[in-house]
């Protein structure tokens, strides 16, 4: 039975979408079976990440009972994908999508749903629907504020938060330390992604970052997720990830506390 893993934050542009893409190919990349749907639903654009422009059947026709969820998944290169319509024509229920993702949980090792960052029954819909979340938050304090609100909104809800994946760091002085992102969240930070323009970059091409550019940083840490994750060992071999192996930072400390958690017996 595959698990659903919805990636969630209260604020658009922090790259909620891009790591849904890069960790679902990192998974997909591991011979995981590996689904992504678009559930924001109001502003959707997995699709478009992904060169799927203007599809005829979306998530929107599955939650007005026009189709059939199995009739909306498209093809990528080694995952499928549910996208939504970016002009819907008729009303739609959101909080049919756990039922609907349900049905498909069998079929796949993990789904990932791309959340809406509206406060209201969209984003609710993904938290319904997910057996567990990640929070995407970048380091500054305006975001942090909104990741914090998203964290106690699921857990209102009662869906468990697996752990924050932070995002655009550009290593500078005045950004808050993965320390004081933790301390205030309470959520241990399991993906620590720099900025790079290639992701912007790869998104040009409407290939996955991680297909893209396999061996930057930003790649190599979705794919280290991705293995903690799913189970796989993972050992890159580039000179600085031998470094880190020696003295491993705090994401990959909590990478391995959540790896031994889960699959170590
Ligand atoms: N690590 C990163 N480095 C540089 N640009 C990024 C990174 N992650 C996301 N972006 C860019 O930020 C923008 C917003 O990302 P997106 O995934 O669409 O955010 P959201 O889904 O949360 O609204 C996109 O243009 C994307 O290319
Ligand atoms: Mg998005």
């Amino acid at each position: 039975m595959g698990k659903v893993i919805g990636i969630l934050s209260l604020k658009g542009g922090v790259g909620k979408t891009t790591s849904v893409v890069s960790l679902g190919a990192a998974l997909a990349s591991f011979g995981k079976k590996v689904l992504l749907v678009d559930a924001n639903f109001s502003a959707p654009n997995l699709g478009i990440h992904l060169n799927i422009i203007e599809p005829d059947k979306t998530i929107h026709h599955v939650l007005n009972d026009e189709i059939d969820v199995q009739d909306a998944i498209y093809d990528y290169e080694g995952f499928g994908v549910i996208p939504a319509s970016i002009y819907p024509k008729k009303q739609f229920d959101p909080l049919k999508l756990k039922d609907r993702v349900r049905k498909l949980k069998h079929k796949y090792d993990f789904i990932l749903i791309d959340s809406s960052p509206a406060l209201n029954s969209e984003t609710l819909a993904t938290i319904m629907a997910s057996d567990e979340l990640f929070v995407v938050s970048t380091p500054d304090v305006s975001t942090l504020t909104m990741t914090i609100k998203a964290i106690a909104l699921a857990k209102k809800r009662g869906t468990p938060i697996t752990g924050l994946i932070l995002n655009k760091v550009y290593g500078k002085n005045f950004e808050l330390s993965l320390e004081d992102i933790e301390k205030t969240s309470d959520v241990p930070v399991l993906a620590f992604i720099p900025h790079d323009v290639r992701v912007l970059e790869s998104q040009s091409h409407f290939i996955p970052s991680t297909y893209f550019k396999p061996n930057s940083d930003v790649s190599v840490e979705y794919k280290k997720l991705a293995a903690c994750l799913s189970g796989e060992e993972y050992k890159p071999f580039r000179m600085k990830d031998i470094f880190q192996r020696m003295s491993p930072e705090k994401q990959e400390i909590n990478r391995e506390l959540f790896y031994r958690s889960i699959f170590v017996k």
